[in-house]
């Protein structure tokens, strides 16, 4: 089989990478796709970094055994905790990452704190006090790690008093002031947009990085010439570790859904 044909592999704590992945079918429609999602084990934001490590690099192993030519690992924790040892293991293999799109953020140079929501784990790890470093001169940066909140996503919680009370509480020092921007720092976020929006106003704009990351995924590929030249769709195939239709089915609704 041409290599070319072969899948992309997306992975997740859970349903969050599918936001990044929506990106990535919106620019390489005619690529094939495999998601995996942790959802059995998620969240991973509040556990032992080496256990995050270990089930990151099962969940790769899972996608390389599906013959993928590419594995993006779509979830800023899994990433800061493991990108370094995957790409130790896997040397030939295009592996792409994500974090924080605080660069977007910056650059729109609005008044006020620029906020980045994301697990605890993404925000203690080194990979992101090197991302701070480089952009903390520029903006007033406020880190607003949010446990708890990838568990309303998982459960299918994508509006509704709860959440927004749940929003409402960790925004309450920071409504007062300027919010210049809100960086999604985890990929669960942008399917809670609309609720964000209705705690912190319409007028506040949500930084993701699924588009970022899309583009940089393309990029490689093009590089390493794997691009799929196929004129027709690609196939969406969607496995997760709690194995029901259930949350297969919430799946391919989170692709289609609008955020
Ligand atoms: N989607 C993951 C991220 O981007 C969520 C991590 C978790 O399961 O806590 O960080």
């Amino acid at each position: 089989m041409n290599i070319k044909n072969s899948p992309i592999g997306f992975f997740d704590s859970g349903v969050g990478g599918l936001s990044v992945m929506k990106e990535a079918i919106s620019i390489m429609p005619n690529e094939n796709f495999i998601y995996f999602g942790d959802s059995k084990n998620a969240p991973y934001g509040t556990k032992e970094l080496d256990n995050v490590k270990n089930l990151t690099l099962n969940a790769v192993d899972f996608l390389l055994n599906k013959n993928v030519k590419a594995v993006v690992v779509a979830c800023n924790t899994a990433t800061s905790a493991a990108i370094e040892d995957i790409r130790d293991k896997y040397k030939n293999t295009v592996i792409i990452g994500i974090e924080p799109a605080l660069k977007p953020a910056v650059k729109l140079k609005r008044k006020g704190n620029i906020i980045i929501m994301a697990t605890p784990m993404t925000l203690k790890e080194k990979k992101f006090k090197l991302l701070m470093d480089k952009y903390k001169n520029e903006s007033s940066i406020v880190s607003l790690p949010c446990a708890g909140l990838v568990e309303f996503i998982e459960e299918g919680i994508l509006n509704g008093e709860k959440l927004e009370n749940y929003l409402r509480q960790k925004f309450k020092p920071y409504l007062n002031a300027n919010i210049a921007a809100i960086v999604l720092g985890c990929t669960h976020y942008p399917f809670i947009k609309e609720a964000l929006s209705n705690v912190i106003g319409e007028d506040i704009p949500l930084i993701d990085g699924g588009l970022g990351t899309s583009h940089e995924l393309k990029r490689k590929l093009i590089e390493k010439d794997l691009l799929n030249d196929s004129k027709e769709k690609g196939k969406i195939t969607i496995y997760n570790s709690i194995n029901d239709n259930k949350i297969i089915d919430f799946c391919y609704n989170l692709i289609n859904i609008k955020i």
